[in-house]
């Protein structure tokens, strides 16, 4: 299982995703471009020293990244508002890669296309959404606790 940043925008909640990944032991794609420096320094704060514990890969865009999964036979499943299917009753595989949209955006209409799901988390009426890494860690811990990822798990 690993987690895809669809060009994130607001450097705090990749520091809090990269701390999810950390702590969960699932690996961080970050599809550039990101909306603001690598240096930033509200990432860091949030993302404290667990970013020394996660694996990141940084993918050029979003076509390299497609490239790269799809040789690689990774499933990319979106975790999107528009999501057709509620993420409970998706069935996860251990190889799926979670991908999130933009905070700010969501996620274009192509790249949405081209991912092989796209699930939701249902909200009640009159809401537009949830914050992104919220978002994250609901629909990661479904899927690992789907396909035994909590299994090796210390505590
Ligand atoms: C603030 S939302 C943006 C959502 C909205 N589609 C838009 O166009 O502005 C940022 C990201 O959080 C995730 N997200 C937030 N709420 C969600 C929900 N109820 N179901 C699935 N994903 C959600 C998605 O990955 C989304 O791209």
């Amino acid at each position: 299982m690993r987690l895809a940043l669809f060009q994130p925008d607001i450097a705090p909640n990749v520091g809090t995703l990269l701390r999810l990944g950390a702590c969960l032991g699932v690996a961080v794609d970050v599809i550039e471009p990101c909306g603001f420096p690598a240096s930033d320094k509200s990432l860091k704060r949030a993302a404290m020293d667990y970013a020394e514990r996660v694996e990141v890969k940084r993918h050029d865009d979003w076509a390299a990244f497609n490239d790269w999964r799809r040789s690689l036979g990774h499933r990319l499943v979106l975790v999107e508002t528009s999501g057709s299917v509620t993420y409970g009753d998706f069935a996860f595989a251990a190889g799926d890669i979670l991908m999130l949209g933009r905070e700010s955006a969501g996620t274009p209409p192509d790249v949405e296309a081209a991912c092989d799901a796209v699930v939701h988390i249902p909200m009640v009426a009159g809401v537009r959404s949830l914050n992104v890494a919220i978002a994250g860690a609901i629909v990661l811990s479904e899927a690992l606790r789907q396909t035994g990822g909590y299994e090796h798990r210390d505590t």
